[in-house]
């Protein structure tokens, strides 16, 4: 087997998702403790200004400087190499978010046992469906009173529109929680609260959960009803198949408890035997396999320096087919520059390091003095762009106004950087030029009058305007598109792109618009 096969191989890539609070950063913490890239607790830092809207700007610097840290973390785990990339829990932060699982091959998904399903967990699932990412479900806080484990799971196959199959199951709950059983390895793991970072590894095999065994270990009345369960659960789910997991139709079920270090072995082990490796991407021109000897990636995210005298940015970009190798010059597809990395890094857990040469499925990071925008593609000469990194329509609006006409040039530098890293989507209507700034949350607004501030000296106010949706044009026939573009000419504005919207503010205002123009197709994302 070639080299750049067994590296594919190796690697995993993938996001975690959750609602806020429902355990990611302590499943992270975990997963990363199993993986030995790092020895305590704590190490992940929680992030408490993501959980609230405070717009502190203070909290925002420092959730900023902590998502660099963590947006995305390395570990070795047996035979694999794995990178978790980082997600914003906070919905003001869900472009960034769905942008991150434009990189991932598969995630899994944290459900709070007492709350089930929550608004940002079917947000974020929206975006899974919509890319066929396969989804593992870990159950979380099984210590605490929970719902239902089967009415958690049928809440799930409603809500979310995926099909499940528990691969473990829990005996109890809350008070009663005694431990899980593995249906496919037949092993039970009994539950003792542990919240100390210590990897137990004590697995008691059962050939036969009917046998007298299981009584000893914990009772009688839990062993009938382990049994009763058990067995329900293979009447009514089929067999885990592991091609409708891999096409994103059925999320393999686990029950645990982070906080206590429960369940997440088996999860992991799971994940490395199921989970994609690297996978083949779609390209405006072809697909691109994983094992093509010649390097291609996209870049996913960009982060600014939080450093304000050195103005240069983190790009990261997912390495999808051939090896990237440190000074060798690549082909800029967008600008058609050649551009050579001295100082590409990887990054395990907290740490960043200098990396030589990387693969399909990791991440590197590259400092870049304003080349990139995010969907960005590096080849080693083709000309071809990766897609399926769509841009989608905020939900809120406001005009830009500059409120220091002397600082217009920084003004416009800065917005311009901040729309090429993801913070928020621009929009430019001819007419006037007015300047629409859209984001999925105020919070946003916050963060960006301070960055231009701090950054780039220019101030600026946001006003408040009625639009509630972007949605891109295109017509087969151009004369439509030119005579909607006349008729409402106050409601199109043009993408970073050149590419032209029309912004409506109500369900009736598109409908009808769709129905004068019926020729025009008016699309929920910058891409179809
Ligand atoms: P998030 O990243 O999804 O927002 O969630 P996070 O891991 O920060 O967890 C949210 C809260 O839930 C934390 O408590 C955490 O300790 C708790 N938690 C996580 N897993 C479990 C579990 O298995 N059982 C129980 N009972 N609690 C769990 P907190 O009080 O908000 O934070 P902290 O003070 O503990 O840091």
């Amino acid at each position: 087997m070639s080299t750049l096969q067994k590296e594919i191989d190796k690697r995993r890539i993938f996001g975690i998702i959750s609602h806020p609070d429902a355990g990611k950063t302590t499943l992270t913490e975990k997963l990363l403790l199993f993986g030995g890239a790092i020895q305590k607790a704590g190490t992940v830092k929680r992030n408490k200004a993501e959980k609230t809207a405070t717009s502190d700007f203070m909290e925002i610097e420092k959730q900023r400087g902590i998502s660099v840290a963590t947006s995305v973390m390395g570990f070795n785990y047996k035979e694999c190499k794995i990178n978790i990339l980082d997600t914003p829990g906070h919905k003001d932060f869900a472009e960034d978010t769905y942008r991150t699982l434009t990189a991932v091959d598969s995630v899994i998904l944290v459900v709070d046992c007492v709350k089930g399903v929550e608004e940002q967990t079917r947000k974020l699932m929206n975006v899974c469906r919509m890319r066929h990412i396969p989804v593992m479900v870990f159950i979380n806080k099984m210590d605490r009173e929970g719902k239902d484990p089967f009415d958690l799971l049928e809440e799930i196959e409603k809500e979310l529109n995926i099909s499940t199959r528990p691969l473990s199951w829990p005996i109890g709950i809350g008070s009663t929680f005694a431990g899980v059983y593995h249906l496919y390895k037949k092993q039970l793991k009994l539950f003792s609260p542990d919240s100390k970072m210590q990897i137990t590894d004590e697995y008691i095999e059962l050939e036969d959960i009917l046998s007298d065994d299981l009584d000893k270990y914990i009772g009688q009345k839990a062993s009938n009803k382990l049994r009763e369960e058990a067995e329900l659960v293979e009447g009514v789910y089929e067999p885990f198949d592991l091609s409708l997991y891999r096409s994103g139709y059925l999320a393999p079920v686990f029950f645990g408890s982070a906080i206590n270090n429960f369940g997440i072995e088996e999860l992991l082990d799971t994940f490395i035997e199921i989970a994609p490796p690297p996978q083949a991407r779609e390209t405006d021109k072809r697909i691109v396999k994983p094992d093509e000897n010649k390097f291609t990636g996209f870049i996913f995210k960009i982060h600014a320096n939080l450093d304000p005298n050195h103005r240069d940015r983190i790009a990261f970009c997912r390495v999808c087919s051939g090896k990237f190798e440190r000074n060798k010059f690549y082909q800029h597809t967008r600008s058609s520059k050649k551009l050579k990395f001295a100082s590409p890094t990887s990054f395990m857990a907290d740490a960043k390091s200098l990396v030589e040469e990387a693969w399909p499925g990791d991440v590197i990071g590259l400092y870049d003095a304003g080349n990139f925008k995010i969907g960005d593609t590096l080849t080693e000469g083709e000309v071809l762009k990766y897609i399926g990194i769509p841009s989608f329509s905020p939900e809120i609006f406001k005009e830009l106004e500059n409120t220091d006409p002397m600082k217009t040039k920084q003004l416009e530098k800065g917005i311009s950087q901040l729309v090429d890293e993801g913070v928020a989507q621009l929009f430019i209507q001819n007419l006037g030029s007015r300047k629409f700034v859209g984001t999925v949350g105020e919070l946003q607004f916050e963060v960006i009058k301070f960055r231009l501030l701090n950054e780039y000296g220019a101030s600026c106010n946001f006003r408040s305007i009625s639009f509630t949706k972007a949605s891109w044009i295109t017509s087969k026939n151009q004369e439509q598109i030119q005579l909607l573009m006349r008729s409402q000419a106050n409601r199109i504005a043009f993408d970073k792109d050149n590419r032209p919207v029309y912004l409506s503010n109500s369900k009736w205002d598109i409908d009808s618009t769709m129905r004068d123009h019926p020729d025009v197709v008016f699309h929920e994302t910058s891409e179809w």
